[in-house]
């Protein structure tokens, strides 16, 4: 009660007492929602400093979103190449990322859901998804067999409820399920959605369902480095932000619409 709300931020050092946090050093901490920070060593991380790459991408891609993403598809999906994957609240900040990231992991079909039009031209356009479709347009299930006739091999959850009652209809044989998020739910914790009413197919089809949580697989940050900087500075993956400039409008950030992640810039 009465403090800010933490997030993700980056910032620099501008006053230190910690030999580890020399001024000057950028660092990433989890105290936003102000302009300036106290944090201790351990609440800190020293960001490594990739030459072409912008500060903003450790945020979005390089940040906690793309490990999540990262993670959920190599660790826990075990994406293979050739395969069909459907990704749900695609034009988010995760969403946009395992797009991307999915198709330089080879991929054979990206199918994405997301809740406008303009947001499913966004990642068939600009993102390297191979289909997309609004969630409001009829049942996810018939959208997901038109655009995967032959069936999904994965299917990465940050929606939960509908998308993943309609996912579980359409995952082959032995698929996969990495569930990141449950965006539908969170708004909605008295009457949640019900369970998905064919949940019992995860027997019938040998499918595998596994949650996550990114804070659990930290580790794998170097991985995602080596994997995805190489790509970020040939130009061949361009972070998916939404920027919005300026303190006094972090709550409209906080409200508003996005596509991919969502970041305020305070300081030049
Ligand atoms: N497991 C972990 O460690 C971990 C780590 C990071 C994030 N997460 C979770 O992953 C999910 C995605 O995170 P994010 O950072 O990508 O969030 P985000 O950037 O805020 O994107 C979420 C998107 O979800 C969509 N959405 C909102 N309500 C929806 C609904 N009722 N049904 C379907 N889509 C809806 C919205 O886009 P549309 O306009 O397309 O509806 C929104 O842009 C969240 O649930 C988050 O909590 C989990």
């Amino acid at each position: 009660m009465h403090a800010p709300l933490e997030g993700r931020t980056v910032g620099r050092v501008v006053e230190s007492r910690a030999d580890a946090l020399p001024v000057g050093a950028v660092i990433l901490h989890r105290q936003a929602w102000r302009t300036h920070s106290v944090v201790t060593a351990e609440g800190a991380f020293l960001l490594p400093d990739f030459a072409g790459v912008p500060l903003s991408a450790h945020l979005s891609v390089l940040g906690g979103t793309g490990l999540s993403a990262w993670v959920g598809l190599t660790r826990i999906a075990r994406l293979q190449p050739d395969e069909t994957i459907f990704i749900s609240a695609a034009a988010g900040g995760v969403g946009t990322a395992a797009g991307q990231l999915a198709r330089l992991l080879g991929a054979g079909r990206i199918i994405g859901s997301t809740g406008s039009a303009a947001k499913a031209a966004h990642l068939t356009k600009n993102l390297g998804f191979d289909a997309a479709f609004d969630y409001h347009d009829g049942p996810i299930v018939e959208r997901l067999r038109e655009a995967a006739p032959e069936g999904l091999h994965v299917y990465l959850d940050n929606v939960g409820g509908d998308h993943l009652e309609a996912a579980i209809d359409a995952l082959r044989d032995h698929g996969r399920i990495a569930w990141c998020g449950a965006v539908a739910q969170y708004n909605n914790l008295q009457s949640p959605p019900p369970a998905p009413r064919n949940l019992y197919d995860v027997v019938g089809k040998s499918l595998r369902l596994e949650g996550f949580l990114v804070r659990n697989h930290l580790d794998a940050r170097p991985e995602l480095y080596d994997f995805l900087v190489p790509h970020l500075r040939s130009g061949a993956v361009v972070p998916d932000e939404t920027v919005v400039d300026g303190f006094d409008h972090v709550v409209d950030a906080f409200l508003g619409m996005n596509t991919g992640k969502m970041l305020v810039r305070i300081a030049g």
